[in-house]
């Protein structure tokens, strides 16, 4: 029996590096035990590896799934998954056998820990503190699993220009303005209800809709366990007794004039307020419809922000809104769209599952009489609009992304890829698994009907793949 140490609960290259040594050794997993350094359970000498001996190879999938597997609470995961991998040398397509109950079981534990990550950028409330420097913001979470140090880039990114800690039980992470940190948990600090608490309250009273409320929606997606640390919380219960009442009044009061151009920051909210998007996603959208990155703002209706649920598995790209998602201020609304709904249907995918968004968030044209012909975005735009891209598949984390098209895949991958020669198959980039095929509207443009059926039908294959492998 040999002990492996690993240097911390996280500590996923130290797992890849003895896990790989260890299989290619041939060493069964009843025959290993793994534990974290700072466990005394296991005190004893850990046995110094196995010689390097050849390669292994896994599958491409099995890297994100096991780093994100190794994040969750359970204190088997090192032992599961050397037994997955020590599986998949002979069985390799074993990924694909969902029933598989070790494959279920680790599956379950990545998305329990995904699930976690989400809820923890939808959930932390920063509170003023203010010192010597400035303001502090700080916050208390208690995550379900060791997912600090994988959730603390999303809230460098959002809040870059803000000093800020996150504090955890276990761990907490903290951002100077130029380094994150990850560093001891802490207990919790005494709750402060402050000024800025009172400000939180007074905008969320202020965008609760009441005509809009689905109790069951707001219960699913704000479990109790997180109501103690939101300062809102305390408003909730009120503002859904009063909101039968305040529904009638607004029956009574008559529909009010629309806007000619629809104001995108309320258009947004509202859909945020009606449960469409979840916190994370809906404060994001808040911030993309004051977007100023690139010109295409100015001429546009709206910022289109993607939609779908906050925990899809699978994650649809394209490359900006066109002329009917531009007013309707929804992605995939138009012509391409019916041909996108058309094929998710075939290829057995439910579209209200899926997160459906795109590359640029406004509609690039040049007008030509009442007419507003669409263009393609250029390389600044998507460089500019990959901040929102990347801020969604942050939050949703999915476990595929579909790229419709070379502009998509450009976002993705921060680079111009030809979509010819990597469609219809799984590519990693960074930790996104992501598969390129054809943009929808590359369908309505072929002249030929023969060749329109022909790619129509390899584009119902590719989202057929797709669906297999999210
Ligand atoms: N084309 C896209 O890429 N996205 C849309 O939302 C509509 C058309």
């Amino acid at each position: 029996m040999s002990t492996i140490r690993l240097a911390g609960e996280t500590d996923f290259d130290g797992w890849r590096r003895m896990a790989r040594r260890y299989a290619a050794a041939g060493v069964v997993p009843d025959a290993l035990i793994w534990c974290v350094d700072e466990d005394d359970l296991f005190a004893g000498e850990a046995a110094p590896p196995p010689p390097k001996t050849g390669e292994l190879t896994v599958p491409a999938a099995f890297l994100p799934l096991a780093r994100t597997a190794i994040l969750h609470k359970e204190p088997a995961r090192f032992a599961l998954l050397y037994t997955l991998l020590w599986r998949l040398r002979e069985e390799k397509g074993l990924l694909d056998v969902s029933v598989d109950p070790l494959v279920a079981r680790i599956e379950g534990m990545a998305k329990s820990v995904r699930r976690d990550i989400h809820k923890m950028h939808a959930f932390v409330r920063f509170r003023e503190h203010p010192d010597e420097r400035g303001i502090h913001y700080v916050s208390w979470f208690e995550p379900e699993h060791h997912i600090v140090e994988a959730a603390a880039p999303f809230f460098q990114r959002r809040f870059a220009a803000m000093r800020w800690s996150i504090l955890t039980p276990e761990q907490s992470a903290h951002w100077n303005g130029i380094d994150l940190t990850i560093g001891p948990g802490v207990p919790k600090p005494p709750a402060e209800v402050d000024d800025a608490e009172d400000l939180w309250r007074t905008y969320y009273a202020s965008i609760f809709n009441p005509a809009r409320l689905k109790v069951s929606a707001m219960r699913s997606e704000m479990p109790r366990k997180y109501w103690k640390n939101l300062p809102e919380a305390p408003l909730i219960a009120p503002l859904i007794r009063e909101a039968a009442s305040r529904s009638a009044q607004m029956v009574d009061a008559g529909p009010q004039q629309p806007n000619a151009r629809p104001q995108s920051q309320e258009h947004l909210m509202s859909r945020a307020d009606a449960g469409e998007m979840l916190p994370g996603l809906a404060a994001l959208a808040r911030e993309a419809a004051r977007c100023r990155s690139c010109p295409l703002w100015k001429p546009a209706t709206q910022t289109v922000f993607g939609e779908g649920p906050e925990d899809a598995e699978l994650v649809l790209v394209g490359e900006q809104p066109g002329d009917r998602e531009d007013l309707a201020g929804r992605p995939f609304v138009g012509p391409a769209g019916e041909v996108l709904d058309r094929a998710l249907a075939e290829a057995g995918i439910d579209r209200t599952r899926a997160y459906v968004t795109n590359a640029v968030k406004h509609f690039k044209f040049t007008p030509r009489g009442k007419k507003r012909l669409h263009q393609k975005p250029d390389a600044g735009e998507i460089e500019a609009c990959r901040f929102w891209l990347s801020g969604e598949l942050e939050v949703v984390r999915p476990r595929l992304v579909v790229a419709l098209g070379a502009t998509a895949l450009q976002s993705l991958a921060g680079k111009a890829l030809p979509i010819g020669k990597n469609r219809g198959r799984i590519m990693a980039i960074g930790d996104l698994n992501v598969l390129a095929t054809v943009h929808p509207s590359y369908l309505l443009r072929l002249p030929d009907a023969d060749a329109r059926e022909r790619e129509y039908g390899r584009f119902v294959d590719d989202l057929r793949l797709a669906v297999r492998s999210a």
